[in-house]
């Protein structure tokens, strides 16, 4: 029989405090049990709660409450916790399961084994994440767990049926379950909830014990109100906690005493770049911690994740734009800056989750970074063997780039290092940076199947060879020339097909030297990067969205401002302009090593082609788009050579041939391109699969579509557009981020 199925009759809640009685009072609410029964040894709070509806009755003594009960949820002060379970072993409980809402576990398990002999299994000790201000009975909010968390921590010998129930039971009150070993609960806790309550009571009670004339407070603004808000919990309760966790609260409360006592030798010694490595580190942790892992913890994970854009049909694109800054460089600017001699000044920057993700690894190999702020970036280079070894592993999020370019670079430093990302960067191959790696000397290990994570041995002593790449790569190219810095020789590598050449031309303008013969990149070990500004074009991958919107919506007329036009990235204007495209490039201008150029692009009627095969590599970013002309074109499309796009952030033949169909174009995938034939647009419900540049595709669709285009998935597009929504309706097209319901 499942939880759900099973005829619950009773459920006892012992304890009628702001917890207890928001647990009662939602379960009866929903009615999972016939009746709910309160206890608690104050009479008032007995009488308020069913006065209050949150039980349905109260008993006299735990005897009576306990009698029958199939449920018995324990929510009394964490010391009072002991006394309970005594009484509770020396009674019949039935087929009973137990469980509690204890913040410190270990604690509980203690006071359980001691009181029944051993860790019954089934008592299933748990701890919701949730809280108010206010406390007691009149208080309870049957709302009080949606869409908070709520740790179970069950051992080996916990019975499957007793967790199964109290799992039920929390869910149907909207939370979000997780199981954890006991240690660990007191662990995570100790930091993150016990350690900043210890730190604020001591701090107003230190400040006020040696500021007699109170002046302190009087002066107080907004920091210190805000760093003590918590100094104003409930005394005792923090009291018990804290003698319940004590062994956890002390190891990190070492921990932090030790970077508190190190803070302090670094003001001794006036030394301003400690203070800035901590401050600049700790500011973004901060941000990561309320956008990225709140937002997961608190809201609903479905909404959350699935960003959906709504696009409109129709629209025209008129005026000015300037895009973000382009994607490549940005990781770039950040890899060889962390690595040169003095500080190396950025603007332009991409402030996008997936050049934050190489920033972020740099920060956490003790590069203290300044910024982004409106594209600024500061880094405070630490020289070629200046790199410290990370605390944990390297999460890259999304950006096969950087894990790819950080491989050739963290193969040759003296400490391990593991590289991490999410669930689409986890499938993509890396054998292909592997393989070389290993033939230069590198000790790396992937996953399954050449895929992440990496776990690479540091300490190795790299030999110089010469690489003839099996695919038209620049990741692969610029991994290993970065590797080629410290291997002992020279490093050259060959590419079937010119590709992108940022790393070869900013480690020249970092004053290191590498010569380019034909498609050989060649350099040789002992030299050094010095600092230098770099100022970052706006990223033609992502001026491609309007490139192409522009094209295909009839009375077009617009200016993309300061756009790179590197000629190994430009493949999709020559694309374009093959397809019957009016594109033209004004203000040619050459911007610290990197050509730039406006570009005006006006509605014109495309015609498809067959796509040469030698502009691939230099389109490689943009064909999830270049099959949006494709589809509006007149005729059919045709690309071959192109099997690397299965290997992208999705699978883009695939994915993109889906959303197509969806929308009523003919388009056939083959394995290393796709066929397709222009007509009309429908609408529907496409899905990007998490791919940035599909999601922003479909979007560009729309604007020919005869229906409106929902596209699924979307949240990725913050990788590399952050603002792509703003600036896509500033032009004049009707997308939007459909609100969650
Ligand atoms: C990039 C190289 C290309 C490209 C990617 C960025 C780079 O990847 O698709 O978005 O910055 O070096 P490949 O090297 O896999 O072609």
């Amino acid at each position: 029989m499942t939880a759900a199925q099973k005829p619950l009759q009773r459920l006892v809640v012992i304890g009628l405090g702001l917890i207890g009685g928001s647990f009662a009072k939602g379960i009866r609410e929903l009615g999972l049990f016939r009746e709910v029964v309160g206890f608690d040894l104050d009479a008032r709070s007995q009488a308020l709660a069913v006065e209050l509806g949150v039980v349905d009755r109260c008993a006299d003594t735990l005897e009576q409450a306990c009698q029958g009960a199939d449920v018995i949820q324990i929510a009394v002060p964490i010391l009072a916790l002991e006394r309970v379970l005594e009484h509770l072993a020396e009674m019949d409980l039935g087929q009973a399961v137990l469980t509690d809402v204890g913040s410190a576990k270990g604690n509980v398990v203690r006071c359980a084994a001691r009181a029944f002999g051993t860790m019954p299994p089934w008592f299933v000790p748990g701890h919701p994440i949730a809280g108010s201000e206010q406390s007691g009975v009149t208080a309870a909010n049957s709302a009080l767990f949606r869409r908070h968390k709520v740790i179970l921590t069950p051992n080996a010998q916990t019975d499957p049926q007793a967790l199964a129930l109290v799992e039920h039971l929390w869910r149907a009150l909207g939370a979000d379950v997780e199981s954890m070993e006991v240690k660990h609960h007191d662990e995570v806790l100790a930091a993150t909830s016990h350690l900043p309550h210890l730190l604020a009571f001591g701090l107003v009670d230190s400040l006020a014990r040696h500021h007699e004339n109170q002046d302190i407070f009087r002066y107080a603004a907004g920091g210190f109100r805000d760093f003590t808000r918590i100094a104003g919990s409930d005394p005792i309760m923090w009291h018990d906690i804290f003698l319940a966790n004590r062994d956890a609260v002390l190891n990190i409360l070492d921990v932090f005493t030790a970077d508190i006592e190190r803070l302090r030798d670094a003001l001794v010694a006036e030394d301003g770049h400690h203070l800035l490595g901590v401050f600049t580190r700790a500011r973004v942790a901060r941000e990561h911690f309320s956008k990225i892992l709140a937002r997961r913890a608190y809201v609903d994970v479905m909404n959350s994740n699935n960003v959906i854009f709504l696009a409109q049909c129709g629209g025209a694109l008129t005026g000015h734009l300037r895009v973000p800054g382009d994607k490549s460089i940005s990781h770039r600017s950040i890899m060889l800056g962390s690595l040169a001699d003095g500080v190396t000044e950025v603007e332009g920057f991409l402030e996008g989750e997936d050049a934050l993700a190489t920033i972020q690894a740099f920060r956490d190999m003790g590069v203290v970074i300044e910024g982004p702020q409106q594209g600024r970036v500061t880094v405070h280079g630490v020289g070629l063997h200046g790199l410290k070894p990370p605390p944990g592993p390297l999460y890259l999020g999304n950006s096969g780039t950087s894990m790819r370019l950080l491989s050739g670079l963290l193969a040759a430093q003296p400490f391990d290092s593991v590289l991490t990302g999410d669930p689409s960067l986890s499938k993509r191959p890396m054998n292909r940076v592997a393989k070389p790696l290993r033939e230069m000397g590198a000790v790396i290990e992937t996953g399954p199947e050449g895929r992440p994570p990496l776990n690479i041995k540091g300490g190795q002593r790299l030999t110089a060879m010469h690489y003839e790449m099996p695919m038209a790569s620049a990741q692969v190219k610029s991994c290993l020339l970065l590797a080629g810095l410290y291997a002992k020789g020279t490093t050259s590598v060959t590419e079937p097909a010119p590709t992108r050449d940022h790393t070869e031309r900013m480690l020249r303008g970092f004053g290191y030297p590498v010569t380019v013969e034909g498609r050989t990149a060649r350099l040789e070990a002992g030299h050094s990067l010095k600092a230098t500004k770099i100022e970052v074009p706006a990223d033609i991958s992502s001026a491609a969205f309007f490139l192409v919107a522009a094209s295909i919506a009839e009375g077009s007329d617009l200016v993309l401002e300061h756009v790179g036009v590197n000629p190994t990235r430009t493949g999709v204007i020559d694309i374009l302009k093959l397809m019957g495209a009016n594109i033209e490039l004004l203000n040619p201008r050459e911007v610290g090593g990197e050509p730039v150029a406006d570009i005006r692009v006006r509605s014109a009627a495309l015609k498809g082609i067959d796509i040469p095969e030698d502009l691939v590599p230099l389109a490689i970013d943009e064909f999830p788009v270049l099959f949006i002309a494709a589809a509006c074109a007149s005729g059919r499309t045709v690309l071959r050579g192109a099997e690397e796009l299965r290997v992208k952030e999705s699978d883009r033949i695939q994915v993109m041939a889906d959303g197509l169909h969806t929308l009523g174009v003919k388009a056939t995938p083959t394995p290393d391109g796709i066929v397709i034939e222009g007509g009309a647009i429908g609408g529907g419900e496409v899905f990007s699969h998490g791919d940035h540049r599909i999601a922003m595709s479909f979007s560009v669709a729309a604007l020919r579509a005869i229906a409106p285009i929902r596209i699924h998935d979307c949240a990725n597009v913050a990788t590399s557009f952050p603002n792509f929504l703003e600036l896509a309706q500033k032009a004049g097209m009707h997308v939007n981020k459909e609100s969650a319901s």
